[in-house]
């Protein structure tokens, strides 16, 4: 299983009071799965749990059991667990790449090229070589590139015609490697295809003819429909010295209303189990309504979406959408989603005729949801349970002592080759955009007096080790607000990529301080190397510039390793402006 770190975003989450206590017989969320969630909750100290379980009724037309679970807490408050949460939207482009056939003659082999005018790659083989069903599938080359991901001006159409400035990993449909950039790219074919927004595309095709009336993009109807649950995250965690942190909601959403659109492409939905529930009814009635029948997606859209297309390497799944998992002699086909706060899972089982959704206000909960799905899926099917709570736990357990190998800094670490003050100034990137960092000394250069003084960094430093010479640098992007660089030895530094909702509390008028406060990102590691160019101050030769790695890019699997020196090293390249 793949435990997703603090920066890999993806979809996200939840809620509606209902009550669905009519609705349901116990025949598949039994006292057993009951006291199953129950116990995993208390075990994990997780906030909660929403589950869904589907199943059409064969003995008589447009008849389905549906069964409802909620469990624990959805708010800060305490307020129960209501059911919501959101669902990675690679299907969703399925459909809208199917959709539009009639107008611009897509298909799944039709190069991306022909069809955006913003496209374009670093690599020109791959620039032009790219099909729809190569974004779709996770074997373009390009790595994640996550933490270039930001809200922008020129919104998705802006950030296409950035991805040229990213370095890829893999050749074309060598390797299977999950991006959001490719999916947020096909959320600009409706805008350009059809002159209509993806997110009105998408309530036309889906959400409107499935009556998922609680399924929006917008943040502010979420946060205006009351029922918007709240995501937690373990503040101030930081695995390296077995400290799991402080169990806090991420309150506001971790993004503010109009940062969405750039997201909404990767799944940025907000929805609930009972929605979910009549999406995953209507995969499972071969694209069709699950009560009038009426046809949704095309049969043949949702039989491509359960093909296997490529091979992820962390299950034996297929596509992050439509998995296929065979376990049990069960086929299942998922999709799996995280945002800050929230986990997700809709799983459909096509030739059992079941689906269950498990959605988690809980970052840590990514490992529960699998437990309670399997638990569910042997309760249902009767098979000899598994122990699905300790192998999970046990996986839980080895994320983290990964997590904590780590070379200790060397007792007499070298030098820099230049003075860590000279290190300060803007470097910029095409896509990843600029950033500053700061020496942390006293008192600061007068630029960083500003970004060092503020009550947040002021927060990070009191964790971090003071003898260690340290840079911290602004980075406002979608899962970060800020850099830390800890020197490690000669001109390697440790980086931590690091979120906290502080200063947006402070400006939307939340209590100040840090009880309400997250900082998240302490123990997530990579490396970046200052690089001394070779310029002669005039233009000529190459700039100074930070060289990132340690999978600062978000790779997958068996990828060839970047080899020279300093620039041609680096996974991202920031060069001095
Ligand atoms: C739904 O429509 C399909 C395709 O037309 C048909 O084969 C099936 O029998 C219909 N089911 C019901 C319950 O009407
Ligand atoms: C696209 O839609 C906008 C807003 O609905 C409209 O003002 C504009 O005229 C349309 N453009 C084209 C080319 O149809
Ligand atoms: C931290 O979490 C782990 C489980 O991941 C648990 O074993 C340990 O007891 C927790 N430590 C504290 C201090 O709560
Ligand atoms: C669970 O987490 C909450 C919030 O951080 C804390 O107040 C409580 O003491 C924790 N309980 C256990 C058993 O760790
Ligand atoms: C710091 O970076 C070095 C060099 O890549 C690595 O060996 C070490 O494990 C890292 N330490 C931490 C705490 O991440
Ligand atoms: C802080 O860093 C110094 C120098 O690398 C090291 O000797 C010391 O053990 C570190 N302290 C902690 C608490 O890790």
């Amino acid at each position: 299983m793949r435990l997703a770190g603090p920066l890999s975003l993806l979809p996200l989450v939840l809620t509606t009071q209902i009550s669905f206590q009519q609705l349901r017989k116990n025949a598949f969320i039994t006292p057993v799965i009951d006291e199953f969630v129950t116990s995993e909750l208390t075990r994990w100290n997780s906030s909660g749990l929403s589950v869904a379980v589907i199943r059409q009724d064969t003995s008589a037309p447009g008849k389905w059991d549906i069964e409802f679970g909620s469990y624990g807490i959805a708010k800060a408050d305490g307020s129960p667990q209501a059911l919501l949460s959101r669902v990675g939207g690679a299907a969703h482009q399925e459909h809208v790449a199917r959709g539009m056939t009639g107008v611009a003659a897509l298909r799944w082999d039709t190069n991306i090229a022909d069809v955006l005018l913003e496209w374009g790659l670093m690599d020109e083989e791959m620039q032009n070589g790219v099909m729809i069903q190569d974004m779709l599938s996770h074997r373009t080359g390009l790595p994640r590139h996550d933490m270039s991901r930001a809200v922008r001006e020129g919104g998705v159409k802006e950030m296409i015609s950035t991805m040229r400035y990213l370095r890829p990993s893999a050749a074309l449909r060598e390797q299977y490697q999950y991006n959001n950039l490719m999916f947020e790219t096909l959320s600009y074919l409706p805008p350009t295809l059809l002159n209509q927004t993806f997110e009105s595309y998408i309530s036309e095709h889906i959400f409107d003819p499935l009556g998922m009336s609680s399924s929006t993009y917008s943040i502010a109807d979420a946060e205006a429909s009351e029922n918007l649950a709240h995501g937690f995250y373990w503040s101030m965690r930081d695995w390296l010295y077995s400290i799991n942190g402080t169990r806090t909601a991420i309150d506001p959403f971790f993004q503010r209303p109009g940062e969405e659109k750039i997201r909404a492409g990767a799944g940025g939905i907000f929805s609930s189990a009972r929605d979910l529930s009549t999406w995953v009814a209507m995969l499972l009635n071969k694209g069709r309504h699950p009560t009038t029948n009426e046809t949704v997606i095309p049969e043949d859209v949702v039989d491509h979406l359960a093909t296997g297309v490529s091979v992820a390497s962390e299950c034996v799944c297929v596509r992050l959408w439509a998995g296929s998992l065979q376990l049990s002699g069960l086929r299942d086909s998922r999709a799996w989603g995280a945002n800050p706060g929230f986990k997700t899972q809709v799983s459909r089982f096509p030739n059992d005729n079941l689906g269950v959704i498990v959605l988690s206000n809980d970052e840590n909960g990514a490992h529960i949801i699998e437990s309670v799905k399997w638990r569910i899926v042997d309760e249902v099917f009767r098979l000899e349970p598994i122990d699905w709570a300790q192998r999970y736990a046990d996986e839980f357990a080895k994320s983290i002592s990964e997590n904590q190998a780590v070379t200790p800094r060397p007792t007499n670490p070298a030098s820099p080759s230049v003075p860590f003050i000279s290190m300060e100034g803007t470097y910029s990137h095409g896509a990843y955009g600029a950033f500053y960092p700061c020496l942390v000394q006293s008192p600061p250069s007068p630029t960083c007096a500003d970004v060092l003084g503020s009550p947040v960094v002021q927060r990070i430093l009191s964790v971090s080790n003071s003898s260690i010479p340290t840079l911290i640098a602004d980075f406002k992007r979608t899962g970060s607000t800020h850099l830390r660089f800890t020197h490690f030895d000669a001109n390697v530094f440790n980086v931590s990529v690091l979120w906290s909702n502080a200063d947006v509390r402070k400006k939307e008028g939340y209590p100040v301080g840090e009880d309400g406060e997250v900082v998240i990102g302490l123990d997530s590691r990579y490396v970046a190397e200052w690089v001394e160019g070779n310029g002669d101050r005039r233009g000529e030769g190459e700039g100074d510039g930070w060289a990132f790695s340690g999978n600062f890019w978000g790779s997958a699997g068996d990828v060839r390793e970047l080899v020279g020196v300093g620039k041609e090293k680096a996974e991202v390249w920031l060069e001095r402006v």
